[in-house]
């Protein structure tokens, strides 16, 4: 299979090759309407500044689904060029503006349209998003505190949080932002996001500005606590380690417009991320993927509508 991106058409496998420890899937394959989705994008568009004249189109008939499985949730590792809309996207799906609404098509979580951010879905980014002013307890229940919950209850299920994230209640649950590390602060903002228990977590490259040793670390955290709150993830990351340690799936973006090219499905980790990452079938997939996305780096064109 070949896919005209702009400039020379890049090879693709065919569905249902094995490449390590992924799989291809077929993108035209007929969906289970009888199963309940929890995120759908149906032929979904947005164009940034419709009707002007610096109008632009991010994504294009963008149309995927993931299913709702019982009790368990699959973890989606978003890959592409910088610039493709992978944001957008995850935009999309929290119901953040401007991305939201789209252009085009239909965003519907849990078979419903979305309105607007919802309680359902909650978001980590990469910049770290805590309060200033705020201890790591109170910016980790601070969702609870939103929600009317009393702060009895309120700092029991914080003092859990704290700890589940890998820091100390005695020492770390007092301290402000600016006295924690990268890792602990992107700790924070995943407890924060997860005390809330959302079904879809919504993660814009969360580990990009952290060393690669601490990265490793939030890599193996974030595979064991996903266990335990069985949300559907939507995770977008530039390293293809990451998005083939963590991912149960993988889409991968064109150039923009971007739309998804390629699906892969791939062996869940089951081993802490540095010894996984080393092993010659993990790199097989790590290798197909960087090769795709390299040629779509080199194919970009000038951006245009
Ligand atoms: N608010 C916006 N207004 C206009 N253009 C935007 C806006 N947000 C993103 N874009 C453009 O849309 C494209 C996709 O952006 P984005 O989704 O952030 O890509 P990615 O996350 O894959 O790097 C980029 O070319 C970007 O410049
Ligand atoms: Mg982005």
């Amino acid at each position: 299979m070949t896919d005209q991106t702009g400039g020379n058409p890049i090879a693709m496998p065919d569905p249902a090759t094995k490449i390590g420890i992924s799989e291809v899937l077929d993108l035209s394959r007929p969906r289970e309407p009888s199963r309940p989705k929890i995120v759908e994008f149906r032929h979904v568009t947005k164009t940034y500044n419709a009707g002007m004249p610096n109008a632009f189109t991010a994504i294009r008939d963008v149309t995927f689904s993931v299913e709702d499985l019982p009790d368990k949730g699959e973890f989606i590792a978003v890959l592409g060029p910088s610039g493709c809309g992978k944001s957008t996207i995850l935009r999309l799906i929290a119901g953040l503006s401007p991305q939201h609404p789209p252009t085009e098509g239909e965003v519907l979580v849990l078979n419903q349209p979305v309105a607007g951010p919802g309680a359902d879905r909650g978001m980590v980014f990469q910049d770290y998003t805590s309060f200033d002013h705020r201890t790591v307890l109170e910016n980790i229940t601070f969702g609870l505190e939103c929600q009317g919950v009393g702060r009895a209850e309120r700092n029991e299920l914080g003092r859990k949080w704290v700890e589940h994230v890998g820091l100390k209640f005695e020492t770390d649950a007092g301290k402000f932002p600016h006295e924690l590390s990268g890792g602990m602060r992107q700790r924070v903002a995943i407890a924060r996001t997860l005390i809330l228990r959302p079904r879809i977590i919504l993660m814009d490259e969360p580990f990009g500005a952290l060393d690669p040793q601490t990265r490793m670390n939030m890599q193996d955290l974030l595979v064991s606590l996903w266990r335990e709150v069985q949300a559907t993830v939507f995770f977008v990351t530039h390293s293809i380690e990451e998005a083939v340690f963590l991912g149960d799936r993988a889409y991968v973006m064109g150039n923009s417009p971007g739309t998804i090219l390629e699906e892969l499905r791939i062996e869940p980790a089951d081993r802490p991320a540095r010894f996984m990452q080393r092993e010659p079938r993990f790199l097989e997939t790590v290798n197909h993927l960087r090769d795709l996305i390299s040629q779509l780096e080199e194919q970009k064109r000038p951006e245009r509508d």
